[in-house]
């Protein structure tokens, strides 16, 4: 190991920065941060340190470097563009076996400053010695996205419980022990609610009751199918999960990303093919949850468009199973997006209206003189089945023949396909194609948008925009 990761009480404590300019800046902040006493010394200095300075939060000593000025210090910073002054620092902070570091000169360094995920009081450190800060802030970014905000709050929490934890249990094991449950428990998701109060409430009933951990059901969205659309909360609760409860809609690269040893069950739905009834999913949730287990109940898209999220929350709601819900990208955002089709545009659609193909068996008809009105775009989800209905509706209430329509079939997926056309030709698109689920249908005049903007997946285009088709409506 070169270097040995410490971390470093500084309040109060004396550090000099050599250096005026924007990297004496960027360091002497670093130091404040951890509320040391820094002093920089440097003939000259930028207006962001003269304005500290001004606020008596450092001190400035207008002078050239001297070997003896590093006398009382514990860290010292080079951080000038003279490598003669940069190495006089070095050689006599070294002399008096004072920490220093030279900046951007890696053997001049006896301490360095890693990458940081601040979590305060939580804090992670990466560092690749020097050789690769690159790789390093990368890898920081990765640990960013994993590390949920919350778990700053949760330390504060727990730590504020500390004192009351060691009298009621007095050996290590059991105070082991309880921490264990505790981060099982709700506590953990109260918090990442926002809810301090509650969640303390909550940690002062574990002890006095000594309670087992209570179930939780996540209902998450997870957005059309590029894992990469998957909101950083979606995966924090995919990775916390003892059960994941999925249906085909959520492609096999979201899946790879759950914990590695959660349960799977599938509850697989395609149109027509419902492999569980809705009613057995909803109990089986309540279940799992009841059995105090962390149950992600993950959705393609959106779990409140057009994914029956509102009748499991429901169920949830009435049996008092505690939830989350989180959001996912809905295939009419993540399709028209991953197609170049604005979904609405100043020029061509003022509104958009998500419809479904699939109603209920002994559901309405849609709205069709509403949805056949110019001006506005229609993403229809399970249309495919349904599209000469679709098709033969719309124009018999008026919306034009040529009005341009797309197919995303596997939107935002590798396999994505775009087939764009006119409306009189939707079904037989669909056909033609072999249109596969999951597709999604976008009439409108935005369709032609597409031939501009295209910029993933492949592309069939049948007819011209610009050179309508017979209008037959
Ligand atoms: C049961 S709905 C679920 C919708 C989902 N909750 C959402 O917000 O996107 C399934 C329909 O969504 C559309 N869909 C979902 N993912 C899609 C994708 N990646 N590409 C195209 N259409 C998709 C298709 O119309 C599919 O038949």
């Amino acid at each position: 190991m070169q270097y040995l990761p410490i971390f470093t009480k500084l309040d109060d404590k004396p550090v000099l920065v050599i250096g005026g300019g924007e990297v004496a800046l960027r360091k002497s902040q670093a130091f404040l941060k951890a509320r040391a006493k820094v002093t920089v010394i440097a003939p000259e200095f930028c207006a962001e340190l003269e304005a500290l300075a001004k606020q008596q939060k450092l001190t400035l000593q207008r002078a050239y470097f001297q070997p003896e000025q590093v006398l009382g210090y514990m860290l010292i910073i080079a951080a000038t563009d003279n490598d003669t002054v940069n190495t006089q620092v070095f050689e006599a902070a070294e002399q008096h076996n004072i920490f220093v570091n030279v900046v951007d000169d890696q053997p001049k360094c006896r301490f360095i400053f890693p990458s940081i995920v601040d979590r305060d009081p939580i804090t992670i450190a990466i560092s690749s010695a020097g050789t690769a800060p690159v790789l390093a802030r990368r890898l920081r970014e990765k640990l960013e996205t994993l590390i949920p905000q919350h778990i700053g709050a949760l330390a504060k929490l727990v730590g504020s419980f500390r004192k009351q934890v060691k009298q009621r249990f007095t050996s290590f094991d059991d105070r082991r022990q309880f921490w264990e449950r505790v981060f099982d428990s709700n506590v953990v998701s109260t918090v990442q609610k926002g809810n301090i109060e509650q969640a303390s409430d909550e940690l002062t009933t574990m002890l006095d009751d000594n309670l087992p951990p209570q179930g939780e059901v996540y209902v998450v969205g997870a957005g059309p199918g590029d894992p990469e659309l998957l909101t950083l909360k979606a995966l924090q609760l995919m990775q916390q999960a003892d059960v994941v409860v999925y249906d085909y809609l959520v492609s096999d690269e979201i899946m790879e990303l759950v914990r590695r040893d959660a349960e799977l069950i599938c509850v697989g739905k395609r149109a027509g093919d419902h492999s569980v009834p809705q009613e057995r999913t909803n109990e089986l949730l309540v279940e799992l949850a009841q059995q105090g287990k962390k149950v992600c109940r993950i959705k393609g898209g959106d779990p409140f468009i057009y994914g029956r999220g509102g009748e499991e929350v429901q169920v949830l709601a009435s049996h008092g199973v505690s939830y989350q819900i989180v959001p996912g990208i809905t295939a009419a955002a993540g399709c028209s997006a991953y197609a170049g089709i604005p979904l609405t545009h100043r020029d061509h659609a003022q509104a958009i209206q998500f419809v479904t193909g699939h109603c209920k068996k002994d559901g309405q008809e849609l709205d069709w003189p509403s949805l056949a009105k110019p001006n506005q775009t229609l993403a229809i989800y399970m249309g495919v089945i349904k599209s000469p209905h679709i098709q033969s509706q719309l124009l018999a209430h008026g919306r034009s023949a040529t009005t341009p329509v797309a197919i995303v079939e596997n939107g935002t997926r590798k396999d994505q396909r775009v087939i764009t056309g006119q409306l009189a030709q939707l079904s037989e698109l669909i056909e033609t194609h072999a249109i596969q689920s999951p597709a999604l249908l976008i009439i409108g005049e935005v369709a032609s948008l597409h031939q501009q903007l295209a910029w993933f997946g492949k592309t069939t285009q049948t007819s011209s925009f610009a050179q309508p088709l017979t209008d037959v409506a």
